[in-house]
């Protein structure tokens, strides 16, 4: 059996100019509203991380055509002949974003067999919010043990006031609502990005889909949708991730598709550091020239458009590395503060009270054997052991494969020292 990690060493100064790919949690999402239209469809700037072939893998299971072609970074998804309905469980439980399709299948099919997507390390990652709505939309759901089977002879519009701005359940709704008739209105809806460029691609489907101010999403339901061609939006968490390891190393960096415009707090709080960040015209372009001399920050997660929870954990990064204490507080997981451990092996100082981190600031972390826990933490970590003394390895980097199509890659093209292992063990 072969074990795959990283050796991370200390490297220099990171600097030069850096492309970006499409947003992860834009194309998982986007790919599996196409179970929504018949026909073919084609996406462009795809980035082909491990979820994305997932995703294929599920599509191909319902019966979907796709045609993959790397170099060009489109997908050509063909869903006219896609008639099944029920979801593997093997491929279910392999990545969170397979839920995404439930809303879809309902919406075309009246029906979804799919077994629930499991927790992972951050958390338990339930989907009350996703089942409950499409329960109020008619939906007969039954549970055995981890399998949902659902069916809906006719799906109701409904207006929905989430507890809580769920990315998942706004995405599911909204795509079952495209295709019920009447008006479906939800209240308190997720903002991020990502949603947006979904509520994009459904837009030029056919589908009557109304922003509204503070959170307000109506969506007017159609009898069919059309396929689409779309580019999908630049991953504003790997541009916050290349930007924390260009601060961390002392460098400079240019992003000239960074989306400036969604990572306004993040950045606000990179200048708030004494790094100098420079965004483009309309928000498009970042440039960051990292001080020698950061000062520490505190920041809390929240929902978009506050801090990323995404980025909580590379941020934390920069705090045990910069002058000073501080307090990182994760609101949106229960459990996502698996790197602590890994960073406290590495010198960090930092006392950990539930999901709420007081960090003193140290010169220095120093190289040591680390374990990925989860997709954010393993670029977290990648970032740590590039800045610390000595060298470092990392195992568990299929977290790192699974979120970002070749984040070493593009960390070695700035000058990062970092090597793939792989040894028979
Ligand atoms: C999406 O997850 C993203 N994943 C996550 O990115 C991201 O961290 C999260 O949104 C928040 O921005 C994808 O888009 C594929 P939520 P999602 O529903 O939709 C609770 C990454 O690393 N909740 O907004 O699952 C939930 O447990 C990943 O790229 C319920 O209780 O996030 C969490 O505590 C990680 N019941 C909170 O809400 C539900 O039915 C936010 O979850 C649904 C969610």
């Amino acid at each position: 059996m072969n074990s795959e990690f990283l050796v991370l060493e200390k490297s220099p100064a990171l600097s030069g100019v850096s492309d970006l790919n499409g947003a992860k949690n834009a194309i998982l999402v986007i790919m599996a509203s196409l179970i929504l239209t018949s026909g073919k469809s084609k996406l462009s700037n795809v980035p082909f991380s491990h979820d994305v072939f997932q995703m294929i893998a599920l599509l191909e299971s319902l019966g979907a055509c796709v045609l993959v072609d790397q170099e060009l970074r489109t997908l050509n998804i063909d869903t006219t002949n896609i008639s099944n309905y029920a979801v593997n469980a093997d491929i279910m439980k392999k990545m969170r974003a397979s839920i995404l399709v439930m809303g879809p299948l309902l919406a075309r099919f009246g029906k979804a067999e799919i077994a629930l997507p499991g927790g992972c390390l951050i958390g338990d990652r339930p989907v009350d919010m996703h089942l409950n709505a499409f329960a109020r939309m008619g939906a007969e759901i039954s549970l055995e043990g981890s399998c949902v089977y659902a069916q809906a002879t006719q799906l109701k519009a409904q207006k929905f006031i989430l507890a809580y701005p769920s990315v998942g359940a706004t995405e599911n709704i909204m795509m079952a609502a495209t295709l019920t008739q009447g008006k479906t209105t939800i209240v308190n809806a997720a903002l991020e990005p990502e949603v947006f460029d979904l509520a994009t691609v459904l837009r030029a489907m056919g589908a009557y889909i109304n922003l509204l101010p503070a959170g307000v999403i109506e969506v007017v339901g159609v009898q069919e949708l059309r396929p689409v061609t779309h580019a999908i939006i630049m991953d504003r968490l790997e541009a916050g991730t290349l930007l924390l390891a260009t601060a961390v190393t002392g460098g400079e960096i240019t992003l000239p598709q960074g989306p400036g415009h969604s990572l306004e707090v993040f950045l606000e709080k990179l200048c708030e550091m004494g790094h100098s960040v420079n965004i483009g015209i309309d928000g498009i372009g970042i440039y960051l020239k990292a001080t020698r001399s950061p000062r520490a920050v505190s920041f809390k997660t929240m929902p978009y458009p506050g801090f990323p929870t995404d980025l909580q954990a590379p941020m934390m990064v920069a705090q045990c590395l910069a002058d000073g204490s501080s307090v990182v507080t994760e609101t949106v997981f229960e459990n996502r503060m698996l790197h602590v451990r890994e960073l406290q092996k590495m010198g960090a100082h930092i006392e950990l009270e539930g999901m709420i981190a007081k960090i003193k600031g140290v010169d220095r972390l120093y190289g040591a054997n680390l374990i990925a826990p989860d997709i954010r933490a393993s670029a977290a970590l990648v970032i740590a052991g590039i800045a610390a003394q000595g060298s470092s390895t990392l195992s568990g980097i299929h977290h790192l494969l699974r979120g970002y199509q070749d984040l070493c890659g593009t960390l070695q093209k700035l000058g990062a020292k970092i090597t793939f292992k792989s040894e028979v063990i």
